[in-house]
């Protein structure tokens, strides 16, 4: 059994330490550090979340995307609250979650980067409006059209539960793009 404490050391072999026996209560959070460490080693897809409305298209690069449940279908986004899109998709209620192929690596360094307007970004690959109107990516694995159900505030993200509505599935056969060990890798 590995230890989840904030004194975990990494030996020259990559060995992790314990530390020492503090009461549960006593101990405190993994420093940032550490947890940025741990959650390296978690494989995720990468997506572009986006939304359209009154004031326009707006969209980023996430990959703190999960399913939750089938019975209602629902997944969660995570999302900085200073990410420029987060007031929209408060805002629109409605997102798309376009679900990355590997060759459009390209895509998601744009999405992911203040360097770049959304006009940058949206000039950037083929989009168009989906069944309710989200922006929808051609060649993306699945874009899925979603309701925002509700929403959980925590630490420096809002948690939004989303409820797909209409799924396009169109790269069936493609590889996809995941974020792993802080790099870019084929799935
Ligand atoms: C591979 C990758 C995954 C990311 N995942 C998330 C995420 O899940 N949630 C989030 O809020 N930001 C995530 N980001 C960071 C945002 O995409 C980035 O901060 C973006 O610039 C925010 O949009 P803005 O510049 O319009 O504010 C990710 C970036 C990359 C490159």
């Amino acid at each position: 059994m590995i230890a989840s404490c904030s004194l975990v050391k990494f030996s020259h072999t990559g060995a992790l330490n314990f530390c020492g026996a503090e009461s549960m209560q006593d101990r405190s959070p993994l420093s940032k550090e550490i947890f940025r460490n741990a959650m390296a080693r978690l494989a995720s897809a990468v997506t572009i979340i986006t939304t359209d409305g009154e004031n326009g298209r707006h969209g980023f690069t996430a990959s703190a995307v999960c399913s939750v449940s089938d019975e209602p279908a629902t997944l969660l986004v995570c999302v900085n609250r200073t990410a420029s899109t987060h007031a929209h998709l408060v805002q629109n209620g409605l997102l798309a979650i376009n679900i990355l192929a590997h060759e459009q690596e390209e895509l998601s360094t744009l999405f992911g980067s203040s360097r770049f307007d959304m006009q940058t970004r949206f000039a950037s690959g083929s989009w168009r409006k989906g069944e309710i109107g989200m922006p929808v990516l051609e060649g993306a694995l699945v874009s899925l059209e979603c309701r925002i159900s509700l929403t959980q505030e925590i630490g420096t993200h809002s948690v939004f539960f989303v409820e797909p509505l209409c799924a396009e599935f169109t790269q069936e056969e493609a590889s996809g793009l995941v974020w792993f060990d802080r790099a870019y890798r084929r799935a």
